[in-house]
């Protein structure tokens, strides 16, 4: 695997045919990291083009849900199962369906483990052995999160180790879904993560017979003026082609609006006395909130659902889009206080990305800091709603929506409860 600068300053994969033929071998050794008691094993007598493989000369994951244990302990059996015919994954009951999770231990990735392992899929998710914000996680607190699935620690970031992963779990994949995302926003590591690594698990689940692929994207890549927006919108574009070079692989692109945790940062401040703070009037931009539980569902609904095939799938929450105002006012009324709200001219934010992006030229280490600038600003203005392509305009009205759980319930939560697990990512702007 080669990288490279493009003209765009971007890093761009060069070289790397999507290669139609697993690498099995009868000695495939379990993966060190691959966590699982009981892995039951048919051993391919060669090495087959994977359109040529029967299902049944597949390494094939036991279906029951076990507690994971080290990899030493994997007990491997031969699998006497004779050989089915083959069938289109979508026709199989769901616990014989291998659905590989990337991006596992993110806000939006743990619901999506926990939705698909409720649905009876047999759940692999990759993890990183330190996970969560900051690499605050251990390994047993990422099993005990993961609970259902077969928990994988890998490198995603590494084409070579995933596969290497991947292939020891010793089964065809059917289905991957990308939960991954850069956890700064910043300008290398939003390359790194929601395009490379993203690409690496499209490549590694192809290789292993990967036939759908889910994406969780965002919405405002329709408005691309971000890097992690350009880096999301590349690898689309390639999976797109990537299905339309191979009728028989298909994917489904889901852009959801507004979390929740984006929107409660200011529960606490306003429930100690402090105003709520907005750019300009409150009315610059506004969204459709969608909970982690009701997008995950989303989500799992996308491994089977035949109308979400090769589809780009906006997606909001339920009820009506909430401007930032509109948002403050649900919170004081929540809260019993007269609404006291601190309006702030967006120019000012204009202004601090001007000076920023000004010392970037001399100071190139500020990259980040001018991106985040970027980010806020970006946040601040623009609507997480489908943008009309007839009118060039934001539409809450042709944004979907979908599931039941609302701003304020989620408001009532926190003023309840505080903001655990609504953590934000490193920069703590989204
Ligand atoms: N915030 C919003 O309002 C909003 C709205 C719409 C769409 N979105 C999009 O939704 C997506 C998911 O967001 P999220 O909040 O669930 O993301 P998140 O909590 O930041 O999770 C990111 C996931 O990617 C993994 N990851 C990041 N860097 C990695 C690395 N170097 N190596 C291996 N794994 C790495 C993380 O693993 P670790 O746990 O090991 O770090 C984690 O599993 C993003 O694409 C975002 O743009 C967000």
């Amino acid at each position: 695997m080669s990288l490279s600068l493009s003209s765009s300053n971007a890093l761009s994969f060069q070289n790397q045919p999507i290669r139609r033929t697993p690498n099995y071998s009868r000695t495939t050794p379990l993966c060190p990291h691959f966590i699982s008691r009981q892995l039951q094993v048919s051993l391919p007598s060669n090495e087959f083009p994977i359109s040529h493989v029967k299902p049944g000369a597949f390494f094939k994951l036991r279906q029951e849900r076990l507690d994971p244990v080290t990899a030493s302990s994997a007990a491997v059996e031969p699998d006497t199962a004779p050989a089915a015919a083959p069938a289109p994954f979508r026709s199989k009951n769901p616990q014989d369906i291998n659905v590989l999770v990337v991006g596992s231990t993110g806000y939006i990735g743990k619901f999506v483990v926990k939705e698909l392992v409720k649905r009876g899929f047999n759940v692999i998710a990759v993890a990183r052995e330190r996970s969560g914000i900051r690499g605050k996680k251990s390994k047993d607190e990422t099993l005990n999160e993961l609970k259902g699935a077969n928990v994988c620690f890998s490198d995603v970031t590494s084409l070579d180790l995933l596969e290497k992963s991947v292939e020891s779990l010793g089964s065809r994949i059917d289905v991957v879904v990308s939960c991954l995302a850069s956890r700064s926003g910043g300008v290398k590591d939003s390359w790194k993560i929601d395009y490379e690594a993203t690409k690496n698990s499209l490549m590694a689940g192809r290789n292993y017979g990967a036939l759908h692929f889910v994406l969780l994207s965002a919405i405002c890549v329709q408005k691309p003026l971000l890097e992690f927006q350009r880096a999301k919108l590349k690898f689309e574009a390639e999976l797109i082609e990537e299905a339309e070079k191979d009728k028989g692989f298909t994917y489904s692109i889901v852009r959801p609006t507004a979390f929740f945790k984006s929107l409660g940062g200011q529960v606490d401040l306003v429930k100690e006395g402090k105003p709520y703070v907005m750019f300009g009037d409150g009315k610059l931009c506004a969204c459709k909130p969608i909970s982690e539980p009701d997008l995950a569902s989303f989500i799992a609904d996308c491994v089977l659902s035949e109308d979400k095939i090769n589809k780009v799938l906006p997606i909001g929450g339920p009820g009506k889009a909430l401007t930032p105002l509109e948002q403050g006012e649900m919170l004081f009324r929540l809260l019993g206080k007269k609404p006291k709200f601190l309006k702030v001219p967006i120019e000012i934010m204009d202004f601090a990305i001007g000076v920023l992006d000004f010392l970037v030229k001399i100071f190139p280490s500020l990259e980040d800091a001018a991106e985040f600038g970027k980010i806020g600003r970006y946040y601040a203005a623009e609507s997480m709603l489908l943008l009309d392509p007839e009118t060039g305009d934001y539409s809450a009205k042709k944004t979907p929506s979908y599931g039941k759980d609302t701003l304020e319930e989620f408001f009532e939560r926190v003023i309840r409860e505080g903001m655990t697990g609504q953590e934000l990512g490193e920069q703590t702007i989204f």
